[in-house]
């Protein structure tokens, strides 16, 4: 199961964290790409090179966001009391829907907003990994659960603790307080609301969304199209300010956060944690998860176009993190988990550098793997551990968020 596959993580050993390692550089950022020629400023990179990436990014990688879809709405919006907030936040349950005008699936968002906010306040999206009721505790019988099937321990609170001494303090739910103290909303889903993370449901989850062609799609690009679905409800309502919104996701969900800040240019900044495969980390490493294993296991991740190789060799996913400049962009790592190949997504950063130099915005900008210089917008960090959300995590996320979105 998913479950044990996520626990190889523990058996591997710790990861070197020298910057000079890793996978042979990718072919560079504004070199020639096929027949286009060099790049040189924004406006080439924007109207000649990024389309041709996005069309690549599509074909070999992701496969298409869901076609004729109507605009993303509201069907419900409910006020939710909630203790262990009362103080600090107004809670709402909404229900979206998206995609298709006949019969559309939706999904039920949780949104936090500081009580105390005096104008628009900045919003993080996430997305979760067990559903919004995992990730409150406690949560209120309004809260719905996940809306298909997810993994046993999801739905089995007395098993919370465990997981979270395994895989973090907020693998589960994020620190509402800390966000809110810090003056952000957060807006909250399980993105298995639509397309389910598991074989069958996913299926069919897709083919409805694609209908005759959900062939080569995958559910990971669904995942990061409804990053967007999200902003768009939420940069409606007039207590959210819709220029400093930031996704975010951790592993799988961070895979569809970088996807969706790479074809979103409303989404003003991204933190993926512990991406891996298919997210920060470039795919020709030969560290950490292969993408045959990843295929392997989470076929409906991805469409079969991902696994045939020899892949585009001018392809890589630099090219996803430099489809993201100049907006910030902060990877998360753990220096025990070498599944998610810490090499890999630091050559990535490295190689995407380029593309924010092009806009007069700072890249990587940091010496060794561990320390980040948040300021930068394309920061990089590892803490000790495994693969996981902790504290220390949340840390580095909030002060990477006040670094790029408070001053605005
Ligand atoms: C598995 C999978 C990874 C993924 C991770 C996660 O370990 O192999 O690619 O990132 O699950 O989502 O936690």
């Amino acid at each position: 199961s998913a479950g044990l596959v996520g626990c190889a993580a523990i058996r591997l050993p710790a990861v070197a964290l020298d910057p000079t390692l890793g996978p042979a550089a990718p072919p560079p950022l504004l070199g020639a790409f096929g027949q286009d020629p060099p790049i040189s400023t924004t406006m080439e990179w924007e109207t000649r090179r990024a389309p041709l990436l996005h069309a690549a990014f599509e074909r070999e990688v992701y496969g298409p966001y869901p076609p004729n879809a109507a605009p993303a709405r509201v069907l419900s919006r409910d006020e939710i009391s909630y203790a262990p907030l009362a103080d600090v936040a107004r809670i709402e349950q909404w229900s979206v829907a998206v995609g298709p005008a006949d019969a559309p699936p939706h999904f039920n968002m949780v949104v936090v907003l500081p009580r105390d906010a005096t104008g628009p306040v900045p919003l993080v999206i996430m997305e979760n990994f067990c559903g919004n009721r995992a990730a409150m505790a406690d949560a209120p019988d309004e809260i719905a659960g996940p809306l298909t099937e997810v993994l046993w321990a999801c739905d089995a609170p007395w098993a919370y603790p465990l997981i979270e001494t395994v895989f973090g303090r907020y693998i589960n739910g994020p620190p509402y307080e800390d966000i809110l103290a810090r003056g952000y909303g957060l807006a909250m889903f399980y993105a298995g609301d639509v397309v389910a993370d598991e074989a069958v449901g996913a299926r069919e989850g897709l083919a409805r969304l694609y209908g005759d062609d959900a062939e080569n799609t995958g559910a990971v690009a669904v995942w990061a199209w409804l990053y967007s679905q999200a902003y768009d409800v939420l940069a409606a309502d007039p207590r959210v300010d819709a220029r400093r919104v930031a996704v975010w996701g951790h592993s799988r969900n961070g895979k569809a956060a970088l996807y969706a800040a790479a074809r979103d240019p409303r989404i003003a900044a991204v933190i993926a944690h512990q991406s891996g495969r298919g997210g920060a980390s470039l795919s020709r490493s030969d560290e950490g998860e292969s993408i045959a294993e990843m295929m392997e296991a989470f076929p409906w991740w991805f469409p079969p176009a991902f696994a045939d190789a020899p892949r585009d060799p001018a392809m890589d996913q630099h090219q996803l993190l430099a489809l993201i400049a100049p907006r910030p962009v902060l990877l998360g790592n753990g220096a025990r988990d070498a599944w998610s190949d810490p090499h890999g997504a630091w050559q990535a950063a490295r190689a995407a550098t380029p593309a924010y130099e092009l806009y007069g915005a700072q890249g990587l900008a940091q010496e060794d793997m561990r320390t980040p210089n948040l300021e930068a917008d394309l920061a990089y960090y590892t803490r000790p551990g495994l693969h996981g959300v902790t504290a220390q995590d949340w840390r580095v996320f909030l002060d990477f968020l006040d670094a790029h979105l408070k001053t605005r």
